[in-house]
């Protein structure tokens, strides 16, 4: 075991069979040494600041029906929204305002939101907001709808992959296949976007090989950001008597992504402060850099209900988070907030 860490801490790469013995086999100890080896390694790297996204959710229509997410399609219960385009300028304008830069625009898969609809909103924000970077989250599309997307001024995608086992994403994602979602993955790094990938912790049939793929598949991806949250059940969807991912689990999987990929940016998901209290301290503990805080209107942030009682901290809230984060040695920064290998040019304006 400790010549497998060694590996792990010099080298940042396991072979197959080393990462699935290790994930068999690490108790708390262990648990706890490859925390703490994350956590330096991230301190490292982007030092004690914790970089914070304005995400604004701006439809909840869905064509997809993604087994565990309370927005499929199937789903009758949710009431449905979309913003206009004015909406969505104004309340990343008001969020500009307060000094934010960096931007998430996620939807569930909605083509009301076409290549020249959204390229025009993308342009318009771009235009108005000097500055700013552009993160889509809008699902699977063709190559040339997210290359448009760039050029009108998106910066950043983010697409997790959910699971890197062909079976099991297959059989949780009806109608879709994990060839494409690899397709699109690589396309969008091909288009020079920052490309986000990420997983589910605690899906059902996981096992310490899919774990491992899962690792394994980003160290040859290599996205600039991992997003990595437990499953949490939601009553209308078919995983309904299943049960929670662990939020134990899931800081593991943060501090090994870490150390697989050292310049990753590791967000501390809202799943993860869903169902933990202090989920934000014991992510940051663990290697995260990154939280997302939301910028929609209350009423619209609970029709957005990918699961049950979903945590979201308000970007009008930040004085609250910066104390969290103060108390633990670590400050919040609104800025754009690139990966560290990503031109620095727009980051001094
Ligand atoms: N529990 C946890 N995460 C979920 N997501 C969707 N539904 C759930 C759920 N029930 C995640 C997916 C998706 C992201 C936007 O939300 O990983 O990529
Ligand atoms: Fe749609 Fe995303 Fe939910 Fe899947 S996870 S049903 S693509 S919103």
């Amino acid at each position: 075991m400790r010549e497998i860490l060694n590996k792990l801490y010099n080298t940042h790469d396991l072979e197959m069979d080393e990462l699935v013995y290790l994930i068999e086999n690490a108790d708390t100890t262990i648990i706890n040494d490859i925390k703490d080896h994350a956590k330096a390694l991230t301190l490292s790297i982007y030092g004690n600041k914790i970089y914070i996204r304005a995400l604004l959710e701006f439809s909840n229509y869905c064509k997809r029906n993604c087994m565990y997410c309370g927005l499929r399609n199937d789903n009758e219960e949710v009431d449905r929204f979309r913003l206009t385009k004015n909406q969505i300028i104004e309340s990343i304008g008001k969020a500009y305002d307060f000094g934010y830069r960096s931007f998430v625009m996620q939807s569930g898969e909605d083509e009301f939101y076409t290549k020249d609809l959204l390229s025009d909103i993308i342009i318009t924000l771009k235009e108005n907001f000097k500055g700013i970077a552009i993160t889509l989250s809008i699902g699977e599309r063709s190559f040339e709808e997210y290359k448009e997307f760039k050029i009108a001024g998106a910066d950043r995608f983010l697409l997790r992959h959910e699971t890197a086992d062909q079976k099991q994403y297959e059989k949780l994602h009806p109608d879709m296949s994990f060839e494409e979602r690899k397709r699109c993955l690589y396309d969008l790094k091909a288009l020079d976007y920052q490309v986000g990938a990420g997983f589910l912790v605690g899906l059902p049939n996981s096992n310490p090989t899919i774990m491992a793929k899962n690792l394994i598949f980003l160290k040859n991806l290599e996205p600039h950001m991992v997003g990595i949250g437990p499953l949490i059940i939601h009553k209308d969807t078919p995983l309904k008597n299943y049960k929670d991912g662990s939020v134990e689990d899931t800081l593991f999987y943060i501090s090994l992504t870490r150390l697989f990929l050292p310049k990753a940016m590791i967000p501390v998901t809202t799943a993860v402060n869903t169902l933990d209290k202090k989920g934000l301290e014991k992510g940051i503990d663990s290697g995260g850099n990154v939280l997302m805080l939301n910028l929609s209107p209350q009423e619209l942030k609970e029709k957005y209900e990918l699961y049950k009682n979903r945590e979201t901290k308000s970007v009008y809230d930040l004085e609250k988070v910066a104390e969290r984060l103060e108390n633990i040695g670590y400050q919040a920064y609104i800025k754009r907030g690139d990966h560290i290998d990503w031109s620095k040019e727009e980051e001094g304006k």
